[in-house]
C-alpha cells in the first residue's frame, strides 16, 4: 500500500470515526417531546390503587371503616380474586411488603410476607420432560400438572391476623358481596372471559363462559361457588389448608390428575422474610428479598445509577438517560441470571450484590456513548463468588397484578400476587369456584431452553419438592430515612428525634452522605431493622407492577422518573417503557415509544426492538403500574403529605381513590 493511499485511508477512517462519534453524541443528546400527562388522583389521608375499580372501592371502604393499610390490602386481595380472575386469586401466590409509619403497627418494623406457591411433594426436576428429554409443550403452563401449592389464602389471612386491625370477616365482606351479588363487566372484561384456556376445562367453561353463552359487556357476573368458598375462609381461615376446603381441593386434584395432596396443603406455610433495604439519592428503598429476584436487582441497578447525574444527561426517556439506565439493567440482570433462586434451597450472595463498592466497579465499565455487548461483559473481579454453572433456565410469564395502599397514619402496603399466566392453569376447582395457578412454569423446565421471556438463569431455580419458584415480582416502598437520636457526644438539640422538616424534591440534597441517618452506616441490604430509638422516615412512594421479567425494569423506571426526573406519579405510570435483561442482548421498547429516540440509541450500536401490535393487545407483558406518591410537604396537623395515585392507563378498569 502506498504512503499516500495509507494516509488517505487513515484520514478517511479518522473522519468517519469523528463523524460517527459526532452522530452518536448528537443521538444521545436528542431530547424527546414532553410526555402527555394526566394529573394524578389526589387524597389527603388514605389511598388505594388497583387494577379494578371494585377492588379499589373495597379497599377504600375498609379504610373508611377504621381499617389500616393491611386490612385494606387483605380486602383488596380477596376482592381482586373475584373481579379480576385473570390474575387476582385465591389459587395462586404472591408477596406483601408492609411498612409501618410508626411503632403503632408491628413495632414500627417493616415486614415481607412470602406467600409464593410451593412445588408439591410429588414434583421432580424433570417432570415436564418426555422420555426423550424434551419439554412437553404446555405441561408446565396449562392444566393439572402446572399448579403449585397455593399460598394466597395463607398470606392474606396471616397478614390480617398479625398486622390487621379489623376482623377477617369484616375485611372479606366486600369480596363475598362481589362474588354473591356480582359485578358489572366492562367491554374489556367481558372480552377477556373468552380466553381459550378457560374453554378447555369444564368447570371454567361453565363458570366463566356460561358454557358458550358468553357474558357480554354490561352483564352482571355472579360467582356463587366462590362466594361460598370465601365465606368458608372468613369463618374458618385454616380450612383452606387443613379443614373442609382442603379436603375438597385434594379430592378435586386426585380426581383430575393433579399433584397437590392434603399433605401438601397442610404443610404450606407463609414465610416472613427480611425485606431488603437499598439507598438511592438519600432515600431508603425497601424492597423484596428472594425468592423475588426483583429487589436485589433493583438495589443493584440503583446503586450503579447512583454514580451518574441522570437529569444532567437529559430528560426522562431521553437517549442519554436510557443508555446509562440500560447499562445498569444489563449488569444487574447478569447477576440475576447467575445467582438467584429460592433462598431456602440456595446460598445467595446478597450482601455482595448490594454493595456500593461492587456497583461502583460495575459503573466504571459503562461506556459513555456505546453499549457494552452482553456476550463480552465481564463481572468486576473480587466481589462475588463463582456462580453455579448456568445450565438451567426457568420460565416466567404472563398474568399478575399489583396494588398499593396507604392509610391515614401513613402505613403502606405494596403487594403483587399472581396466577402466573392469565387465568393460571385454566382449571377451576369446580365446587369451590376458584382458578388454580400455573406457577410451576416459573421453575426451570429443562436445561438450555430459553423461556418465554428469554431469561437465562442458573440451576438455583431447578424444580424440587417444596421449593418456591423464582419470581420477578418486586413490591417496593421508598421513604425518607429514619430519624435517630443524636449520639451521646452530641447535644440532643443538634439532632432532633422528630421528623425532619419537609423538603421538596428539588430542595433535597442529592447523594449526600450526611443526609443519611447514623443507623444506615450499619444498615445493609439484608438488615432493614430500624433501631428502637429511631423514628421511621416519611413515606414517599409505593411501587410495583406485573410484567414478568419487565417488572424489575418497570419499577426501576418508575422510581427514576419520580426521584431523578420529578415526573408526577401518573406520568411515571404512563411513560412508555423500555427494557433490557442482559440476554437476549436487545433493548426493547413498548410500542408507544417515540421512534426518533429508538433510532438515536440504534445509532450508538444497540440492537433495538419496538413491540408491534402485541403489547397493545396484551399490555400485561409490559406491566401495569398501580403506584402512590406521597408529597414530602406535610400540612399542619397531618401525619403525612398529600397522596397521589398513579393508575396505569394501559388498562381501562383500574382506579386510584382515597379520601
Ligand atoms: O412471579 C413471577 O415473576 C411471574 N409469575 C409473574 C408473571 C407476570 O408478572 C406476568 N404479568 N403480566
Amino acid at each position: 500500500m502506498s504512503i499516500q493511499r495509507s494516509v488517505f485511508l487513515s484520514a478517511t477512517l479518522l473522519l468517519s470515526i469523528t463523524a460517527l462519534l459526532a452522530q452518536t453524541a448528537t443521538s444521545l443528546t436528542t431530547q424527546p417531546a414532553p410526555l402527555p400527562s394526566i394529573p394524578p388522583v389526589t387524597a389527603d389521608h388514605a389511598m388505594v390503587v388497583t387494577i379494578h375499580h371494585d377492588a379499589t372501592d373495597a379497599g377504600v371502604e375498609i379504610l373508611r371503616e377504621g381499617g389500616n393499610a393491611v386490612d385494606a390490602a387483605v380486602a383488596v386481595g380477596f376482592a381482586l380474586a373475584v373481579v379480576y380472575p385473570a390474575a387476582g386469586n385465591i389459587g395462586g401466590g404472591g408477596f406483601m411488603l408492609i411498612r409501618p409509619a410508626s411503632k403503632a403497627l408491628a413495632h414500627g418494623q417493616p415486614h415481607f410476607l412470602d406467600y409464593r406457591e410451593k412445588a408439591p411433594a410429588a414434583a421432580s426436576v424433570n417432570m415436564y420432560l418426555d422420555v426423550q428429554g424434551n419439554v412437553v409443550p404446555k405441561l408446565s403452563t396449562v392444566g393439572s400438572k402446572s399448579t403449585g401449592v397455593p399460598g394466597t389464602v395463607a398470606g392474606l389471612t396471616y397478614a390480617e391476623a398479625h398486622y390487621g386491625r379489623l376482623t377477617l370477616a369484616k375485611v372479606m365482606a366486600p369480596a363475598i358481596r362481589l362474588a354473591r351479588d356480582g359485578y358489572v363487566l366492562s367491554p374489556d372484561e367481558a372480552a377477556a372471559l373468552h380466553a381459550p384456556i378457560l374453554t378447555q376445562f369444564p368447570s371454567s367453561r361453565r363458570i366463566f363462559q356460561r358454557d358458550g353463552d358468553f357474558y357480554k359487556s354490561g352483564d352482571t357476573f355472579k360467582q356463587p361457588e366462590l362466594a361460598a368458598t370465601l365465606a368458608g375462609i372468613a369463618a374458618h381461615p385454616s380450612s383452606f389448608y387443613k379443614g373442609k376446603l382442603a379436603a375438597q381441593i385434594a379430592a378435586f386434584e386426585a380426581a383430575n390428575d393433579g399433584l397437590i395432596t392434603a399433605q401438601d396443603l397442610a404443610a404450606y406455610q407463609v414465610k416472613e422474610r427480611t425485606p431488603l433495604l437499598g439507598h438511592y439519592h438519600g432515600l431508603d428503598v425497601l424492597t423484596s428479598p428472594p425468592p423475588s429476584s426483583g429487589g436485589i436487582a433493583l438495589i443493584e441497578i440503583l446503586n450503579i445509577l447512583s454514580g451518574f447525574d441522570l437529569p444532567k444527561l437529559g430528560s426522562d426517556r431521553s437517549p442519554a438517560q436510557i443508555h446509562i439506565i440500560t447499562e445498569a439493567f444489563r449488569r444487574a440482570y447478569m447477576d440475576h441470571a447467575d445467582y438467584l433462586g429460592d433462598p431456602d434451597f440456595n446460598t445467595i450472595p446478597l450482601t455482595q450484590m448490594a454493595s456500593p463498592a461492587y456497583a461502583a466497579a460495575w459503573s466504571q465499565s459503562i461506556l459513555p456513548v456505546a453499549p457494552s455487548p452482553s456476550a463480552t461483559l465481564v463481572r468486576p473481579a473480587g466481589f462475588l463468588p463463582p456462580p453455579p454453572r448456568p445450565d438451567v433456565l426457568p420460565h416466567e410469564s404472563n398474568q399478575t397484578t399489583h396494588f398499593s395502599i396507604v392509610d391515614a397514619d401513613g402505613n403502606a402496603v405494596a403487594s403483587t400476587y399472581t396466577l402466573n399466566f392469565g387465568f393460571g392453569s385454566g382449571i377451576t376447582v369446580g365446587p369451590l369456584g376458584f382458578l388454580l395457578n400455573d406457577e410451576m412454569d416459573d421453575f426451570a423446565s429443562k436445561q438450555g431452553v430459553p423461556n418465554g421471556f428469554g431469561l437465562i438463569q442458573g440451576p438455583a431455580n431447578a424444580i424440587a419438592p417444596g421449593k418456591r419458584p423464582l419470581s420477578s415480582m418486586t413490591p417496593t416502598i421508598v421513604s425518607e430515612p429514619p430519624t435517630c437520636p443524636a449520639p451521646s457526644h452530641q447535644t440532643p438539640s443538634s439532632q432532633p428525634e422528630s421528623s425532619p422538616s419537609p423538603q421538596t424534591p428539588s430542595s433535597r440534597p442529592k447523594r449526600s452522605a450526611v443526609e443519611r441517618p447514623l443507623y444506615s452506616e450499619a444498615a445493609s441490604a439484608t438488615n432493614p431493622t430500624i433501631p428502637k430509638t429511631c423514628t421511621p422516615g416519611q413515606l414517599r412512594l409505593v411501587l410495583g407492577s406485573p410484567g414478568g421479567s419487565t417488572i424489575i425494569t418497570t419499577v426501576a423506571n418508575d422510581l427514576i422518573s419520580v426521584v431523578d426526573n420529578h415526573l408526577n406519579i401518573q406520568a411515571a405510570a404512563d411513560a412508555p417503557r423500555f427494557h433490557h435483561q442482559y440476554l437476549p442482548d436487545i433493548l426493547q421498547f413498548e410500542k408507544a415509544f417515540p421512534v426518533p429516540t429508538i433510532d438515536a440509541l440504534k445509532a450508538t450500536g444497540y440492537i433495538t426492538q419496538r413491540e408491534s401490535e402485541f403489547d397493545e393487545k396484551s399490555p400485561g407483558t409490559w406491566g401495569d403500574n398501580e403506584l402512590i406518591e406521597v408529597s414530602p410537604v406535610i400540612p399542619p396537623g397531618e401525619k403525612h403529605g398529600q397522596l397521589s395515585g398513579g393508575q396505569d392507563k394501559r388498562h381501562h378498569f383500574g382506579k386510584a381513590a382515597g379520601y
